[in-house]
C-alpha cells in the first residue's frame, strides 16, 4: 500500500518550488491533494497526470476568509482534512533591521506566521471529528538560528514562531491523535532559484554546507512526507533540520 493512500492532504503555496515537489511526492504516494497557492492557476502538470486525485484552489494563507473557503471546498470534494502541510512562504526583502520597511515586516509575518495558525487553528477541528491527522510546518533554519543569507528579521521572526507553534499545538492536541511537526531546510536548489542565482553564488552557498551542496527540494519532500504519513506515527512536537549539516558547524 501506498504511504498516503487514505489521506486527504491540504498542502499550501504548491504553484512552485517545494510545495509543487511535495504535491506530486504525496499523489505519488495515493493521497488525495487540495493543492492551494496565491497564484490563479497552478499545478497544470499535476492535474494532467493525477486528474480528480487533485484539486487546486486560489488562496491567501494571510487571509483568514480564504482559509475558510479552502476547507469547505476541500472537504467538500474530498472530505474531511487528515493531512495539513503549511508550505506557503514569503522571503521578504534582503534587508538589515533599520532598512526593513514596517510594510514589509508585518506582510511577511501575516504570511510566514499568521497564515499557519489560521490553518492549524481551521484544520484540527475536522482533524478531531476524523480521529487524528498530522500537520507538517515549513520552518527553516532561519527559525533555529541566524543562518547564512536569512534574508530579515521578520522571516527570523516568523519561522521561529512556526517552531513554538508547532510545539504548542502538538501538547495541546497529542491526546486527540494529532501529530504537529515541524521542517527546518536549509539552502534549497528550487527551480526558481536555479535560474535566478548564478553558478558563483550557487557554489558560495553550498561552501557554507558541510555536505558541499544544496538540497534538491525532493530530499525535503522526503521528510515533509515521512511526519505526513502513519510511519512518524510517535513523532509529534519535533523539529526536523533538512540541511547538510548547515547548522552542525
Ligand atoms: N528555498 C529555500 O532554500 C528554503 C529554505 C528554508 C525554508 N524555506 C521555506 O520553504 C517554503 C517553500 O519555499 P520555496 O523556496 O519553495 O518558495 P517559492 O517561492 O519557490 O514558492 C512559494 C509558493 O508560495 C506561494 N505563496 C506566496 N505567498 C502566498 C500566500 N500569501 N498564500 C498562498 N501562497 C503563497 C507562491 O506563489 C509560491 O508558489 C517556504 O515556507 C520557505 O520559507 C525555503
Amino acid at each position: 500500500m501506498k504511504s498516503l493512500e487514505d489521506k486527504v492532504v491540504l498542502i499550501t503555496g504548491t504553484a512552485a518550488g517545494m510545495g509543487a515537489t511535495h504535491a506530486r511526492l504525496f499523489a505519488e504516494e495515493g493521497a488525495k491533494v487540495i493543492a492551494t497557492d496565491i497564484r490563479a492557476e497552478g499545478c497544470a502538470d499535476l492535474i494532467r497526470d493525477f486528474g480528480d486525485q487533485v484539486l487546486y484552489l486560489q488562496h491567501d494563507v494571510s487571509d483568514a476568509a480564504s482559509w475558510q473557503s479552502v476547507v469547505e471546498q476541500g472537504t467538500l470534494a474530498f472530505g474531511p482534512i487528515t493531512v495539513l502541510v503549511n508550505n506557503a512562504g514569503i522571503a521578504g526583502p534582503n534587508a538589515f533591521t533599520t532598512e526593513l520597511s514596517i510594510e514589509d515586516y508585518l506582510r511577511t509575518i501575516a504570511v510566514d506566521e499568521h497564515g499557519i495558525f489560521y490553518g492549524m487553528r481551521l484544520v484540527i477541528p475536522g482533524m478531531i471529528a476524523a480521529g487524528g491527522g498530522s500537520i507538517v510546518n515549513i520552518s527553516s533554519v532561519a527559525g533555529m538560528a541566524h543562518a547564512p543569507g536569512t534574508p530579515n528579521i521578520a522571516y527570523t521572526a516568523s519561522k521561529a514562531a512556526v517552531r513554538g507553534m508547532t510545539k504548542a499545538a502538538a501538547v495541546e492536541y497529542a491526546r486527540q491523535g494529532i501529530r504537529v511537526n515541524s521542517v527546518h531546510p536549509g539552502g534549497v536548489l528550487t527551480e526558481m532559484m536555479a535560474t535566478q542565482i548564478t553558478e558563483e553564488q550557487k557554489e558560495a552557498i553550498a561552501a557554507l554546507v558541510p555536505m558541499g551542496r544544496m538540497a534538491d527540494p525532493r530530499e525535503v519532500s522526503q521528510t515533509v512526507l515521512y511526519l505526513a504519513s502513519d510511519d512518524s506515527s510517535y513523532i509529534t512536537g519535533a523539529e526536523i533540520v533538512v540541511d547538510g549539516g548547515m547548522l552542525a558547524k
